[in-house]
């Protein structure tokens, strides 16, 4: 640090530079966060000082987080859920699995717990299991890239305390068959916990029926994040639990604070995510989603339409806004995307394929530069698609 500050228009200056450097999301392919909303910023912006770790300070921001919880609880068919905003879905899968363990029977029964994720489960269930020293137990995925329910069953034990199902996975876009996980967790007496933390903000909006919410008996909790395809602002995540027991086994006394208990995993937390989260629901409600997400798909289509002139398929049908495509020497591909034309895409484990994400900020002209510029790579990569 500085013996003395730098002035305003050095600081302004120096920040620039930085986010010069900073890609742009006109180049980005690749993400599941997007510009947020214009309204979701303003109301950021309004609240920054405000601190949700010390709720009784900012009751006005609490009051809204209660609504915001309400809102995305009736979204999700259970108005009365209840929960708390995150800072995005790592959180909420680490919170949602800390309870789990917390309200599962200890002792003998319970010798080291473990939960049933599938293998398309996002890496946060990695650090779960480190974490909470919980067992993680992977079952395979079927052809469609959704989770085998045999697998799944044939993984449970006396020692499981959970499920987990996705909602829309991280590289495929793809829903687990959550109505019959629900049952499964439901015989078992068991927890199931529906990771929705990009999906949550997609699948209420199109027109394909997917059972995933607590609609499902069996679904006891779910990560949806705003930050996402909710287009709040970072960090923006919220976890919601069918039980309100299931938020009590996460507290913790909090003696010097204005208020006695804290239920989250962080302390100090932006009210104004919460305040932002909050402006952007209410201004787009659900018609405003329906468009954003209907814009989405087309555009999903259209790239698929465009792809397949140049010979290029994806693995599965989208079921949402990601893609992932069938091209040879994806890896390769991907580095001369990013170093010949700028493009930032990713990877996907198994199967091995080019993964786009088609956010909102993606446009028809960015997918025509797109397409061009995959086709020059391929074309002179010089082998059968
Ligand atoms: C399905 C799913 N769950 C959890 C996460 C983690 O969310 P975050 O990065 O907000 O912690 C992601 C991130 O992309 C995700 O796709």
């Amino acid at each position: 640090m500085n013996e003395t500050g730098l002035s305003g228009e050095e600081i302004r200056s120096f920040l620039e530079a930085s986010k010069g450097q900073d890609l742009k999301y006109e180049r980005v392919l690749s993400s599941m966060c997007t510009y947020p909303h214009r309204v979701a910023v303003e109301a950021h912006m309004g609240f920054i000082e405000s601190n949700m770790g010390d709720f009784g300070l900012f009751k006005g921001t609490y009051d809204l987080e209660k609504q915001v919880i309400g809102s995305l609880g009736q979204l999700l068919h259970l108005p009365n859920a209840s929960g708390y905003m995150t800072t995005g879905g790592t959180e909420s899968n680490i919170q949602a699995i800390r309870s789990m363990r917390n309200l599962s029977t200890p002792g003998a029964w319970c010798e080291r717990p473990n939960i049933v994720v599938p293998d398309s489960a996002h890496f946060s269930f990695d650090k779960v299991s480190d974490i909470l020293d919980i067992e993680l137990r992977k079952a395979s995925l079927d052809a469609n890239l959704k989770v085998s329910v045999k697998s799944v069953e044939a993984l449970i034990d006396k020692n499981t305390i959970g499920l987990v199902a996705i909602a829309g996975s991280t590289e495929f876009g793809q829903v687990d068959p959550i109505e019959r996980l629900s049952e499964i967790a439901l015989h078992n007496d068991i927890f199931l916990h529906v990771d929705a933390a990009f999906g949550g903000f997609v699948l209420p909006f199109i027109d394909d029926i997917h059972e995933f919410d607590f609609k499902l008996a069996g679904v006891s909790s779910i990560a949806i994040d705003p930050h996402k395809m909710g287009l709040s602002t970072i960090p923006s995540g919220v976890l919601l639990f069918r039980d309100s027991e299931q938020l009590e086994g996460l507290k913790a006394d909090t003696p010097y604070l204005t208020v006695s208990t804290q239920y989250t995993l962080t302390g100090t937390r932006s009210g104004a995510s919460v305040a932002a989260t909050w402006a952007i629901i209410n201004y787009l409600g659900k018609e405003g989603y329906r468009k954003t997400v209907s814009g989405c798909m087309e555009l999903t289509f259209y790239l698929l339409q465009e792809l397949e002139r140049i010979g290029v398929y994806p693995w599965i049908e989208p079921v949402m806004n990601v893609v992932a495509l069938k091209v040879p020497e994806p890896d390769l591909v991907r580095s001369r995307l990013a170093k010949e034309f700028n493009w930032q895409v990713s990877i996907t484990q198994n199967p091995h394929c080019l993964r786009l994400v088609i956010m909102p900020h993606v446009t028809a002209g960015m997918i025509d530069s797109f397409v061009r510029d995959l086709n020059e790579v391929l074309m002179s990569l010089n082998v059968p698609i």
